[in-house]
C-alpha cells in the first residue's frame, strides 16, 4: 500500500499537521506541497490532503488541486478557527468534499482548531497546535484501509 501526503499552507500550520501525518505513515509515503502535486494519483492507495480556510472559503491552492485529485481514496485534514459555529465547520468541509472528482472515496475528514487570535501570525514555537489527534486520525484511517480495502 502506498500513500501521498499533500498540503496547502501559507503560515505553516497545515504544513505542521501534514508533517505529523507523515510521521505515522510508512517510510515509502510521498510528501509534497500542493503546487508540486503529480499529474496522476494512480500510484497511490490513499491521498491525505491538508487544507485551510480564508473568510469561509477554501484556500486557493486547494480549490485548484481538489478538482483534479482523482485518487482511489482521499482523507482530508484541515485547520480551522476555534470559534466557528458548528454548521460553518460542516459547510467548510463540504466545500472541499464537493470539489473532488466524482467517484473519489472520502476515507475521512479531520479538523484541528487554531486560536483565532493567532490566525494572522505565522506558526510560532509557542503556539500549541494539536498534532496528536491528526496523527491518530491518519493512523486509524491508514490501518482501516490496509486491513480492509473496501472500508
Ligand atoms: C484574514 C483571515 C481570514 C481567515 N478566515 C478563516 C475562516 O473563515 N475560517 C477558518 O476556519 N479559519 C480562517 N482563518 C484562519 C486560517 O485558516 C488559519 O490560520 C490556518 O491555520 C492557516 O493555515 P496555514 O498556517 O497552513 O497557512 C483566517 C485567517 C486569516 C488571516
Amino acid at each position: 500500500m502506498k500513500a501521498l501526503v499533500l498540503y496547502s499552507s501559507e503560515t505553516g500550520r497545515t504544513k505542521k499537521l501534514a508533517e505529523a501525518v507523515l510521521s505515522v505513515l510508512p517510510a515509502n509515503t510521498d510528501f509534497l506541497p500542493m503546487e508540486e502535486a503529480p499529474e496522476s494519483f494512480d500510484d497511490y492507495d490513499i491521498v491525505f490532503a491538508g487544507i485551510w480556510f480564508l473568510n469561509l472559503k477554501l484556500d486557493e491552492k486547494s480549490r485548484s488541486l481538489l478538482p483534479r485529485l482523482k485518487a482511489k481514496k482521499v482523507a482530508l485534514f484541515a485547520t480551522m478557527h476555534r470559534d466557528l459555529f458548528s454548521d460553518d465547520i460542516s459547510k467548510n468541509l463540504r466545500q472541499a468534499v464537493e470539489l473532488l472528482p466524482e467517484g473519489v472515496w472520502v476515507a475521512g475528514t479531520h479538523v484541528v482548531y487554531v486560536d483565532e487570535s493567532m490566525a494572522e501570525i505565522p506558526l510560532g514555537v509557542d503556539e500549541l497546535l494539536d498534532t496528536e489527534t491528526v496523527k491518530n486520525f491518519a493512523e486509524n484511517t491508514y490501518s482501516r484501509i490496509e486491513n480492509n480495502p473496501a472500508a
